[in-house]
């Protein structure tokens, strides 16, 4: 099993998303808009269907809390930054946190441009995902992560961020994370960490059952597991905090 506090995974994971010899291939894998399979509308289809599946689950309409008048939102790996810009005009605080300089400074680009009014914290996580405790100021109200914990390097790693969001996220919070499930498909069953470089894209899933469990035990009430794929084994699990 990875340690989520080793030098080695670091480095491993750094090479893949911010030190890739193809800064091509780097930036359609990180979703940056305009770059590879990302035209403009495709990239802004990210963001709105984050919207949309918050939306669908915990409800549409002020005043209900997720979208009362100045939330706090935290993604993790916002890559180009598509669902942060979807969720700014929702927002007055928002977090990145990410492992790739590059992309954190891409998703501030895009969000200086359109949302000047949004306060953005980019947040490096260099080595542990604990990291990022001390560096959310405010109880988060939204949390999103979508296309990320397929890239951690292992399970045990999933569930230390699922840790830290339990810590950080507020009562009454929201959270949407997309995962890839484990079904036996080999396909997307996890990957061992030696073949990071190679087999990043589907490195790490999880049995739907036990995912809710991660969440269960990092003090999250997760309310839904839906947009179950079996083409690609994407699921999206949508939590709350009580
Ligand atoms: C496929 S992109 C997804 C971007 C965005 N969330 C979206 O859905 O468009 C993956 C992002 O996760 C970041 N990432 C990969 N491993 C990470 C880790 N261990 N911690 C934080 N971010 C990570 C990458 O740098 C990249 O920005």
């Amino acid at each position: 099993m990875t340690d989520s506090r080793s030098d080695e995974v670091s480095a491993t994971l750094r090479k893949v998303w911010e030190e890739h010899t193809d800064e091509s291939y780097r930036r359609d894998q990180s979703h940056w808009k305009g770059q590879g399979r990302w035209s403009d509308e495709k990239w802004e289809a990210v963001g709105q269907g984050t919207v949309k599946r918050l939306t669908r689950i915990f409800g549409p309409h002020r005043p209900h809390p997720w979208l009362r008048a100045a939330p706090v939102v935290l993604e993790w790996g916002p890559g180009g930054g598509s669902n942060l810009h979807a969720l700014a005009p929702h927002a007055t605080v928002l977090y990145g946190v990410d492992i790739s300089q590059q992309n954190l400074q891409e998703t501030e680009r895009v969000l200086r441009m359109q949302h000047p009014q949004v306060d953005f914290h980019a947040i490096l996580l260099r080595e542990n995902p604990a990291e990022v405790l001390e560096r959310v100021l405010q109880p988060v109200d939204i949390f999103v992560s979508t296309a990320v914990f397929q890239h951690f390097p292992s399970q045990q790693y999933g569930a230390d961020v699922l840790n830290v969001v339990g810590r950080l996220c507020a009562k009454g919070c929201v959270g949407l994370i997309q995962i890839r499930f484990d079904n036996g498909n080999p396909k997307y069953t996890s990957k061992d960490f030696a073949e990071y470089e190679r087999l990043h894209i589907t490195a790490t899933s999880y049995e739907l059952s036990a995912f809710w469990d991660l969440c269960r035990a990092a003090g999250l009430r997760p309310v839904s597991i839906f947009d179950i794929n079996t083409t690609n084994n994407y699921a999206y699990v949508a939590f709350t905090k009580g």
